[in-house]
């Protein structure tokens, strides 16, 4: 995990209080009971191609935004210095997207679910508010890189005759590690400007993010 100091620390330590205990059993404490297909153990879920794509046109539309807001900012003091860390997900998405169609002949399609709304929140969010917008930012990029990667090695397993797709592969800025530690000093750095105020609003929206995300995934489970 390396070394976890700061402010992320506090983010992680609610991330993972919300956490079932069939979706990270070592640490995470159960609030909430396992009813939702995506809080079952990934062991038992059972993905199709179909769902499986719509579950990565609903991703895109939450990468873009995301990416969006801080591409616009890129001069910008709060969410400039996040432009290129590395964790960018949008093109990898685009085109595992394009081979998903290709190789199971399905048609392609927008976004108009889980992700368009969540792309509708992060646009508001970035505008009004830094320390939630940061909260979904971190939970989006770090929840991929951990129970994401474990949900793609398994679906892939399932539907893909274990085919790695792009979604699950970092290969700008030094790879996952490099820009996770990368991007963790940065969130750390901002929220050092934050008052404790500030810091408590961006924790709460933590249950927020995992709503919002738990829809996208329920695409798949
Ligand atoms: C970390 C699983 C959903 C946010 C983790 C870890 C696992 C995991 C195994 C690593 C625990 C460790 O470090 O020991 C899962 C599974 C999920 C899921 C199986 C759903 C099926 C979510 C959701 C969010 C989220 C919906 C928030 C939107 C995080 C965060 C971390 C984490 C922030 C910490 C990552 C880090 O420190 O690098 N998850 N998770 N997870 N998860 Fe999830």
């Amino acid at each position: 995990m390396g070394q976890q100091k700061g402010f992320v620390e506090e983010m992680r330590r609610v991330a993972m209080s919300l956490h079932t205990r069939e979706q990270a059993p070592r640490e995470g404490e159960k609030k909430t009971d396992a009813t939702k297909s995506e809080q079952k153990p990934v062991a038992r879920w059972t993905p199709t191609a179909e769902g499986y794509l719509n579950f990565l046109v609903e991703s895109l539309a939450v990468y873009e935004a995301m990416e969006r807001v801080v591409a616009a900012n890129e001069n910008e003091k709060t969410y400039g210095k996040f432009n290129n860390c590395g964790l960018e997900r949008s093109e990898a998405l685009r085109k595992d997207i394009k081979y998903m169609e290709e190789r199971f002949g399905l048609a392609p399609r927008e976004a108009t679910g889980a992700g368009k709304e969540y792309a509708e929140t992060l646009k508001a969010l970035a505008a009004t508010s830094p320390p939630e917008f940061i909260c979904h930012f971190y939970n989006v990029y770090f929840a991929h890189s951990a129970g994401g990667r474990m949900i793609g090695r398994k679906v892939s397993e399932l539907i893909l005759d274990g085919k790695e797709l792009e979604f699950y592969e970092w290969r700008a800025n030094g790879g996952l590690d490099e820009s996770l530690a990368r991007v963790r000093n940065l969130l750390n750095e901002t929220a050092e400007a934050w008052s404790r105020e500030e810091k408590d609003r961006c924790l709460e929206e933590t249950g927020k993010s995992f709503q919002l995300s738990g829809q996208l995934l329920r695409l798949i489970a």
